[in-house]
């Protein structure tokens, strides 16, 4: 049966004609005229002309309505109340069968928080766009197959022997059995098993958050190098092996007992980073080779008093020069998204992520690059010029985004002064002997003043002097808790049954209309329900 579904699904995907680059090379990477604007076009365009699917824009960065996240941070977020069961039936939402986006992402905070790998590698971000497209009920694991590997095969290009595929092993201990359903659509897709893995729980099956809906997911891994066998790279954090697609199968609902059961509607969730696979396409090996990041870091040196941008990590990148054209080519996307949608930088939350990314990066502007003052800020223009056309609240919002950059940056400057003159007048108070700065007076000056806690480590380290690592830690943890409202009980949600809503909607049980309580108006110092002529114009 299933052979009968490849042969009928095939004719939907067609021959290769969204982009005509297939032809017209052998695989090298990808042909200059391949940018990350058509990339990311070829990706809407297929899953929208050739495969049915609605184009929604990306939602803001700050979430809607969701006080588990301090920022979106994967393209499923706005469409949760689908998989919740909890979406208003009279909305838009509730008619998405076949959708697809591409997603502004900040991963900074919270759960998944890759800030401290920004420029210590070449493909970690605070800011990226996951490309996705979901079913809702509508298609399932085949048909999600078969069309990623006929867009990045076909319409990409890339060969197949380069592609790597994961799928869900089982898990005894949740009584899970192996995806075998997914193995047998990618044995008839044609991947060889020696590129088709199991993995377990960890890699293959996704879960939104501690309940909620869930599923085994497939994943697909590029090989950079290609002409071997890189099997035992999967999974193994090589930078030459790399995931670029993710694909969820929405079946179950962990329940808060930690059970799982059947969903009444199974769905498909996909996310593809396109920082990633645009460096596979154009033939990169770090995403900040790709046209993403390159007039950026041309931009930066063009303000910066050191040479140009090399590529060098580690101890070969001598006084960090590299990483702070990955940072700040890296943050000033991050801060000009994020502006653009409203959070700006300040003392709580996320508000208090953007603040820590925004002085990281004057203070790599300013230190190590040398650029002067305000160079951060006259970057805008650049980031606009390279999303704005997808994101077009950059372009509208660009004045603003620069104002309250350079304001946040002068104000951080003149607390570096401050906190410098307070950690040395604490030095010439304190008791050298036991060469321990007080955490507390490190922890004021990072919370205050904003003053970054490794520029007082290296400021300390000069005169042989640490901060108390526990207490520090401890003050840490502290605030941590209350950033991320344990403390307040923010989280405490009621979270309706997603089974039990399914089951009012085959029972038939109408919506609630709660229309009427819209309707009032005050009479002096009463209320009461409107039904007067002018309500029903
Ligand atoms: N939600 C999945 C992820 O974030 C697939 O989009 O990887």
């Amino acid at each position: 049966m299933f052979r009968l579904l490849l042969r009928r699904l095939r004719p939907l995907s067609g021959p290769p004609g969204l982009l005509s680059v297939r032809s017209a090379r052998s695989f090298s990477g990808c042909p200059p005229e391949l940018s990350a604007a058509g990339i990311r076009s070829t990706f809407l365009d297929f899953f929208r002309q050739k495969h049915g699917h609605l184009l929604v824009p990306s939602s803001p960065v700050r979430p809607r309505g969701d006080p588990s996240l301090l920022f979106v941070n994967a393209g499923m977020n706005q469409f949760k109340p689908i998989f919740l069961g909890t979406v208003d039936p009279r909305s838009d939402m509730a008619s998405y069968r076949r959708v697809v986006n591409s997603q502004k992402c900040v991963r900074a905070g919270g759960k998944h928080n890759d800030l401290e790998d920004v420029g210590r590698d070449v493909y970690h971000h605070t800011f990226f766009e996951m490309l996705g497209n979901w079913s809702f009920g509508d298609y399932f694991k085949e048909e999600a197959c078969l069309m990623a590997w006929s867009l990045l095969t076909e319409h990409y290009g890339i060969p197949a022997d380069r592609l790597y595929v994961s799928y869900f092993a089982g898990d005894a201990a949740s009584g899970l059995t192996a995806d075998e359903d997914t193995r047998q659509i990618w044995l008839d897709i044609g991947v060889p098993p020696s590129h088709l893995l199991p993995f377990g729980l960890k890699e293959n099956f996704w879960e939104m958050g501690d309940s909620g809906p869930c599923g085994p997911c497939t994943e697909i891994h590029y090989d950079h190098v290609g002409g071997r066998d890189a099997a035992s790279l999967v999974n193994a954090d090589s930078p030459d092996v790399v995931e670029i697609w993710n694909l969820v199968f929405m079946q179950y609902n962990r329940e808060v007992d930690n059970s799982l059961r059947l969903l009444p509607q199974f769905s498909v969730d996909t996310g593809m980073g396109l920082e990633r696979l645009v460096s596979v396409l154009q033939g990169k090996r770090s995403n900040y080779d790709t046209d993403l990041f390159t007039p950026l870091i041309h931009d930066i040196h063009q303000r910066s008093r050191v040479g140009p941008y090399s590529g060098r990590m580690g101890a070969a990148d001598h006084g960090k020069v590299d990483m702070a054209y990955r940072v700040v080519s890296d943050h000033i996307r991050t801060l000009s998204v994020c502006i653009a949608d409203g959070v700006h930088p300040g003392m709580s939350g996320a508000e208090l992520v953007l603040r820590r990314i925004l002085r990281r990066a004057v203070r790599f502007c300013v230190e190590v690059l040398q650029a002067p003052q305000g160079a951060l800020a006259s970057l805008v223009p650049t980031v606009v010029h390279t999303l704005g056309d997808v994101y077009p609240e950059l372009h509208r919002e660009a004045d603003r985004i620069m104002d309250v950059i350079n304001e946040n940056e002068d104000h951080f400057l003149s607390s570096l002064q401050q906190g410098s003159r307070l950690i040395h007048r604490t030095l010439n108070k304190m008791d050298y002997k036991h060469g321990v700065f007080p955490a507390s007076v490190a922890w004021s000056l990072h919370r205050d003043l904003g003053f970054p806690l490794d520029l007082v480590d290296l400021i300390l380290e000069e005169k042989g002097v640490q901060v108390d690592p526990q207490e520090l830690d401890r003050l840490i943890a502290e605030n941590h808790k209350v950033a991320s409202g344990e403390q307040s009980g923010e989280r405490s949600q009621v979270m309706l049954d997603i089974l039990s809503l399914a089951e009012l909607q085959r029972l038939a049980v109408p919506h609630t209309d709660d229309g009427l309580k819209y309707q009032y108006r005050l009479d002096q110092d009463r209320y009461s329900t409107r039904t007067d002529s002018h309500l029903h114009r």
